[in-house]
């Protein structure tokens, strides 16, 4: 049975709930860039591993405590308010899609959860390469929960959607091609800077 508040009242959460969606996603992208920049520092002499580890520990902390799981409460929250004005949104099948991604969602976001632990007890074993594709995967969760979002039952399948997402496939690829090169050439360059001294 729908819920009976002023009419208002819709687009107040979904407002909030928009909000609510910047701000997680923004938390996620963040928290995974500083795992990256924490685990690449065991690559930097030990006493500036002992200043930079614990900063990117508490950095860390600090943005998935008060940025990322506030952004998730308030998006999710706001979704129950959507669904109790309009609970037909249930029925249809783009929701059930919808919630699956979102279930997926939050199955990452418990997982930044556990690398940070592991993080903060030295015990993680992820390659700052491997941290750099796991980022993209929130990428592509946004991507299609926006677009069933705004199409719901019109999800586009024409071939212009699939250049779109072929595009942005081909973005997130290329990025991490050109991390992955820059890497390489410090790299080379650390070693050549150490042979000729
Ligand atoms: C439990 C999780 C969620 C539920 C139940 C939910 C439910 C809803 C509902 C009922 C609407 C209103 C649709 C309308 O009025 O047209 C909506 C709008 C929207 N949702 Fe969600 N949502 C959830 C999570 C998310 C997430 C994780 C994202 C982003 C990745 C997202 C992005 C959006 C956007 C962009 C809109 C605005 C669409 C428009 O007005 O055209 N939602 N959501």
């Amino acid at each position: 049975m729908a819920l009976h508040l002023p009419p208002e009242a819709y687009l107040w959460f979904k407002a909030f709930h928009i909000i609510g969606v910047v701000v997680w996603f923004a938390g996620l992208f963040y928290l995974v860039r500083l795992f990256i920049y924490h685990v690449e520092a065991d690559d930097l002499a030990p006493e500036a591993q002992a200043v930079l580890k614990p900063q990117y520990g508490l950095m860390e902390k600090r943005l998935a405590n008060i940025i990322t799981t506030p952004g998730m409460v308030v998006a999710l929250t706001m979704a129950i308010g959507l669904l109790m004005v309009n609970p037909s949104w249930l029925q249809q099948g783009w929701m059930h899609m919808k919630l699956a991604l979102v279930a997926l969602l939050l199955a990452y976001h418990l997982f930044c959860y556990r690398l940070m632990g592991q993080l903060d007890r030295g015990v993680c074993t992820w390659s700052s390469g491997k941290l750099r594709a796991l980022n993209e995967a929130p990428t592509l969760l946004l991507l299609v929960i926006v677009m069933l979002a705004v199409f719901k039952a019109q999800f586009p399948t024409s071939s212009a959607t699939w250049l779109v997402v072929a595009l942005v496939v081909f973005m997130a690829l290329a990025i991490q091609l050109y991390a992955r090169k820059r890497r390489r050439d410090r790299e080379q360059q650390t070693l050549f800077s150490e042979g000729g001294t």
